[in-house]
């Protein structure tokens, strides 16, 4: 089913289309999903009733970037550190990933989105690694939102990898040291078909990237909400969109040496978040 058929509720529907129309929009928006336990544990829940729930949040976020036009969405699902939970509740994560995608391949093919993943994928069970091929092979060629799961990823993980394969390039000739530059390094990590994070999003009030995109994140805008990611959803999205297009990203430089495009009025700001309330 197309995203643009299904019915919106009207505040909603502004909302998008200010976003739409905004220069001040960000183009990549990564997340890190945190919180799950905790809302399962609050009510008295197996934390696994959290992942599920958060799954959910999954659609609704995706969906919403998707149809604001954000070219690129990177979702922290499961880092390289989270081997270590007891297993059961990684074998849990595990199969939820993989029905997720069996279940959801279609609809986010039919709605132009491409799925990519960043991580030591090589380490996730075959039945996980097979859906996530499948998923990537066939929207290879979609034009519209870039999904990335970061599956087993970890951001110093991808650093020593990109360093070791630079190492093994000088040694084959293949790459002068002088010629190292700050672009260099960026191509030979994971992340080479993205553009750098312009918003990071964490929910659960946790301040901290926990080894999430590192090189990537030099000067990416931090999102910190207390909100437990299986109660975040669309709108809650558009609330961090909107604050992100009131930032002044000033990259070094002074506030009088940066034009980023004209603001929407405070008045209008303050109407479109109580709105989304
Ligand atoms: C995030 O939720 C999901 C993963 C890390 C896979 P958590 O499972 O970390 O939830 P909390 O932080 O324990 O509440
Ligand atoms: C970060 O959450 C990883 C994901 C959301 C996938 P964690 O819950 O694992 O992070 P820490 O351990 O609290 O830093
Ligand atoms: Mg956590």
């Amino acid at each position: 089913m197309s995203w643009s058929d299904e019915p919106v509720s009207s505040d909603i529907e502004q909302i998008q289309k200010v976003l739409r129309a905004s220069q001040r929009l960000p183009r990549h928006v990564a997340a890190i999903m945190d919180g799950n336990g905790r809302w399962a544990e609050v009510r008295s829940m197996p934390r696994f009733e959290g992942h599920r729930a958060g799954m959910e949040s999954v659609r609704s976020v995706v969906k919403a970037c998707s149809q604001v036009g954000i070219e690129y969405l990177t979702l922290y699902a499961f880092s390289i550190e989270n081997w270590k939970r007891p297993a059961p509740e990684v074998r849990f994560l595990m199969s939820l990933l993989e029905s997720y995608l069996r279940k959801e391949l279609d609809e986010l093919h039919a709605n132009n989105v491409r799925i990519r993943t960043i991580g030591k994928t090589n380490a996730l069970p075959r039945g996980v690694e097979k859906i996530l091929q499948k998923a990537i092979d066939r929207t290879a060629a979609n034009d519209g939102l870039t999904l990335t799961l970061a599956l087993s990823y970890g951001a110093r993980w991808d650093i020593q990898r990109a360093m070791q394969v630079i190492a093994l390039d000088v040694r084959r000739g293949k790459l002068s040291p002088e010629d190292l530059t700050e672009q260099t390094i960026s191509e030979y990590l994971q992340t080479s078909y993205m553009p750098d994070p312009d918003l990071i999003i964490r929910t659960s009030g946790e301040i901290r990237l926990s080894n999430f995109l590192l090189w990537e994140a030099a000067y990416a805008e931090l999102y910190v909400t207390d909100m437990l990611w299986p109660d975040f959803r669309d709108k809650d999205l558009y609330n961090a969109l909107l604050e992100y297009t009131q930032r002044e990203r000033r990259f070094g430089k002074t506030s009088a040496q940066v034009d980023q495009g004209k603001r929407s009025p405070q008045t209008t700001m303050e109407r479109l978040r109580n709105a989304l309330k």
